[in-house]
């Protein structure tokens, strides 16, 4: 059955110090009161993640991610952090198509087909990020979105590369703004990409999928989002910057 994982995505927050200072307190908390099986996974910016890494080790349950890699294997683009170099320091995760990579740095489906696929390559677990803006809500258009998303961005894969990614649900509307999506609202988009997924590959492949909800997650409203049946876990921004209120969140599976 499919993994529950909580997911902190640190975004541009937090200087070196601060996110040692954060992460060393996040996983003495998970070491002490995490009981179940989730996994809980840090997000943090490229220049912590080495450092994270190896504070990491010897605690199961706490994996490192990166926020973004780029879509070549190497070569002259400067700036830039490959796939294979986070792959190198040892994290296993990379958040793929945040809303803000697509708002802010122009990233198309067609762009992050490629990036899953050398992400895939380089043996890392995407983190795959969709959702629709508040105008395409609004316009009754999400359904369609979403599935754009899903069909340009990763249903070219073949189920064995396809079973490693881990989707995440983020509503733009409800991203850093206060306003969480209903959990009726989440369930209802989860079950749907998890439909969509057992048409593109099989029931199976849809059931051992886990789906992440983002978007103003907090330790009190994830309770009752976690206990919807198609939402796997979370996708933290804000508060994933707070070490209490990120392991209560991941404490909800307990
Ligand atoms: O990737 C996580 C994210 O975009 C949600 O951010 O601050 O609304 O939890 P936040």
């Amino acid at each position: 059955m499919r993994k529950k994982i909580v997911a902190g995505n640190w975004k541009m927050n937090l200087d070196y110090n601060e996110g040692l200072g954060v992460f060393s307190e996040i996983i003495n908390m998970v070491k002490d009161e995490v009981t179940g099986t989730q996994e809980a996974v840090i997000c943090s910016p490229f220049i912590h993640l080495h450092s994270l890494v190896q504070l990491a080790k010897g605690y199961s349950k706490v994996s490192l991610g990166a926020q973004n890699a780029h879509q070549a294997e190497s070569g002259a683009y400067t700036g830039e952090i490959s796939a294979k170099m986070i792959k190198s320091i040892g994290a296993a995760y990379v958040i793929l198509g945040h809303s803000e990579r697509r708002q802010y740095f122009g990233e198309t489906n067609e762009l992050l087909a490629k990036k899953t696929d050398t992400a895939l390559a380089n043996d890392l677990r995407p983190i795959f990020c969709i959702g629709e803006t508040l105008q395409e809500r609004e316009a009754n258009q999400y359904f369609n979105i979403i599935k754009s998303q899903l069909v340009e961005g990763v249903f070219h894969l073949d189920a064995a590369h396809f079973s490693k990614l881990v989707i995440a649900y983020e509503p733009v509307w409800a991203i850093g703004t206060g306003v969480t999506a209903s959990s009726e609202q989440a369930q209802e988009i989860h079950a749907f990409i998890r439909k969509e997924i057992a048409t593109k590959y099989s029931q199976e492949v849809a059931d051992n999928t886990t789906i992440l909800y983002g978007g103003s997650c907090n330790p009190k409203n994830a309770p009752e989002l976690f206990a919807q049946p198609d939402i796997d876990g979370g996708l933290i921004g804000g508060a994933s910057l707070k070490s209490r209120d990120f392991v209560d969140i991941v404490k909800v599976f307990n």
